[in-house]
């Protein structure tokens, strides 16, 4: 192909939550592909060392930042490391100034938490292509995004590892032949834990995924599955099931990344390295397949397990079917109040059994509703969030 025609094709990226795991991935990504992706957008939260590395290498033509203060500084930063022309925002305007730009193509959506739903719900409005890391967004306003989508003729790519194995698996089907689909799970680091011991479970061993390196809120959610239950409604959501069609099974290999069923009895299963990367690249390229050096060493694969989960040991996978069967508030309670108690479980305010508690007394506390717009999804999650810290606050840190 000639270079011109190639520099034509080039994919403008933004991503939002460019200092995390997920985002520095995606710049890795666009790192060995430079034919493919031009990164002209960033936004992060409080990193600016990260940050300012990462606009000296991509000079984007906007960055944001978590509030005006952080601007300042890099601002100043910048200057005095002689990088100029780039524009720099801040806040939650900031993030949907960098997810609406005009000239992007494709917004990678890997903030952690509900701070990241506005601009994926803008970037949406705006008809770019969206890589959905976050899924706390899809949880809380899940309805309201994929209809957004379905109106903007606009492509949702998941890159959750799990959803991005189903939507690979779905290529196999119509929607209509789906029986069901099996979300892998790897059980995390306390599978085998005796229930006896979950009240001294320390933030350093909750921090200790088997399988992957992941932010420290994903990595506590997987402790607790919590994180599965996350991604049972992102599931529902994204391929339009209900929740008793979103099975899971625990594979601690996290080898298969998840699996479709389809009404004749066929099972189409994804593998592949445990490396998001693969993921990444997956929705950026997609419907294409590019070449990569992700490869999987098949023959070092000796044996794939796969258990029934303990829903005695992990009431938030309890938790998490009941508020994707009640959707609208109870889903965006599930998700303050996990968010909450996690925040408190780390400051060691908080036992690690004490989330799943905090949880379930926020659901017991929330009214049924159903969100008509965002503004109101952001309005039930503060109000949850301040449920949270009261029943945080009456949680004893032992027993
Ligand atoms: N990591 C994985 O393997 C993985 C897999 C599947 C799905 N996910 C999902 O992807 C999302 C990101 O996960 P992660 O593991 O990459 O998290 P992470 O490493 O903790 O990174 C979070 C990112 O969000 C930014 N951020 C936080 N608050 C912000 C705010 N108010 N405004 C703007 N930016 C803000 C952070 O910025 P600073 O660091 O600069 O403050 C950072 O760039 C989560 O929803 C997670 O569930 C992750």
């Amino acid at each position: 192909m000639a270079e011109s025609a190639r520099i034509a094709n080039v994919k403008q990226i933004a991503i939002l939550g460019s200092t995390g795991s997920i985002g520095t991935s995606t710049l890795d990504i666009c790192r060995r592909y430079p034919e493919r992706y031009r990164v002209v957008a960033l936004a992060a939260g409080r990193n600016l060392d990260l940050l300012l590395q990462q606009c000296a290498e991509w000079r984007p033509a906007v960055v944001s930042v978590a509030d005006e203060q952080l601007a300042d500084e890099l601002a100043q930063r910048l200057r005095k490391a002689d990088v100029t022309g780039i524009e720099i925002a801040h806040g939650s305007a900031g993030t949907v100034r960098v997810a609406t730009l005009p000239q992007v193509d494709f917004v990678v959506s890997a903030i952690v938490g509900v701070a990241g739903l506005e601009a994926t719900y803008a970037a949406v409005c705006a008809g770019k292509a969206v890589g959905l890391a976050n899924k706390e967004a899809m949880v809380a306003a899940g309805e309201l995004i994929t209809a957004a989508a379905r109106a903007n003729h606009v492509a949702l790519l998941p890159i959750d590892s799990e959803h991005n194995a189903i939507h690979q698996c779905m290529r196999g089907g119509t929607p209509a032949e789906v029986k069901q689909i099996w979300l892998t799970a790897s059980g995390g680091p306390f599978r085998n834990t005796p229930l006896a011991d979950f009240d001294g479970i320390t933030p350093a061993q909750a921090l200790k995924h088997p399988t992957w390196v992941m932010g420290q809120r994903i990595t506590v959610d997987s402790a607790t599955m919590l994180n599965k239950g996350l991604e049972i409604i992102e599931a529902c959501r994204l391929f339009d099931l209900p929740p008793d069609k979103v099975r899971v099974t625990v594979h601690p290999q996290s080898t298969i990344h998840s699996l479709v069923e389809y009404v004749d009895g066929s099972i189409l299963a994804q593998l592949s390295v445990t490396d998001m990367r693969l993921p990444i690249l997956y929705a950026l390229a997609y419907p294409e397949r590019v070449p990569s050096e992700l490869t999987f060493d098949l023959a070092a694969l000796s044996h794939l397990d796969f258990q029934q989960p303990d829903f005695q040991r992990f009431p938030c996978l309890r938790l998490a079917y009941e508020a994707a069967r009640a959707g609208g508030a109870h889903c965006i309670a599930l998700n303050a109040a996990d968010e909450v108690a996690v925040d408190a479980f780390l400051r060691g305010e908080m036992p690690f059994t004490g989330i799943a508690r905090t949880i379930e007394r926020v659901l017991e506390l929330t009214p049924s509703r159903t969100p008509a717009d965002i503004a109101e999804v952001l309005l039930i999650d503060r109000a949850c969030r301040e449920t949270a810290t009261q029943v945080a606050a009456d949680t004893p840190v032992s027993h």
